[in-house]
């Protein structure tokens, strides 16, 4: 598997917590290189645009408000096979079923305050990332 890059975000209920540091300390452990980083509030249209996918979903709502309660970090990751390694080690959506020594496992504190967003496939990871990125701020 090639090297590839996913994108990120460590949400609300994190960094009000001041959990930034700690959460990217899992991140490097993994193996995976934070190649780009910015700290922002989120505006209710770009949290509405991120979570497209789920807008018919009853939970939409609550996502976004909980999404643009507070500053979150919005990262690019690159690494051998990132995508996929991001998901292992944020741990399940739900932080009753994240394995241990997962992000989610330690640190979420339920299945909407669950501390990371990552990319689930190549296409999305893509889209995300130009969404907050432009190429010249990646630096690999
Ligand atoms: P989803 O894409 O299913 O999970 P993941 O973040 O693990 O890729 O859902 C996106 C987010 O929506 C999830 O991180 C938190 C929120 N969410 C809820 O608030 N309630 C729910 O029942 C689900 C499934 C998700």
């Amino acid at each position: 598997m090639a090297v590839q890059r996913t994108f990120s975000i460590i949400k609300p209920d994190a960094t009000k917590r001041n959990l930034t540091g700690k959460v990217n300390a899992m991140i490097e452990d993994a193996g995976l290189r934070i190649v780009a980083q910015r700290r922002i509030q989120l505006s209710d249209a770009q949290a509405k645009r991120f979570y497209e996918v789920h807008a018919e979903r009853p939970f939409y709502g609550d996502l976004v408000n909980f999404m643009t309660s507070g500053p979150v970090v919005v990262q690019v990751l690159e690494g051998e096979n990132a995508i996929a390694t991001y998901r292992n080690v944020m741990g399940a959506t739900n932080p009753a079923e994240a394995d241990a020594g997962t992000i989610r496992a330690a640190f979420a504190e339920s299945i909407d305050a669950n501390t990371v967003h990552g990319s689930d496939a190549p296409e999305t990871a893509a889209e995300e990332i130009a969404q907050f990125f432009s190429d010249d701020q990646i630096v690999g």
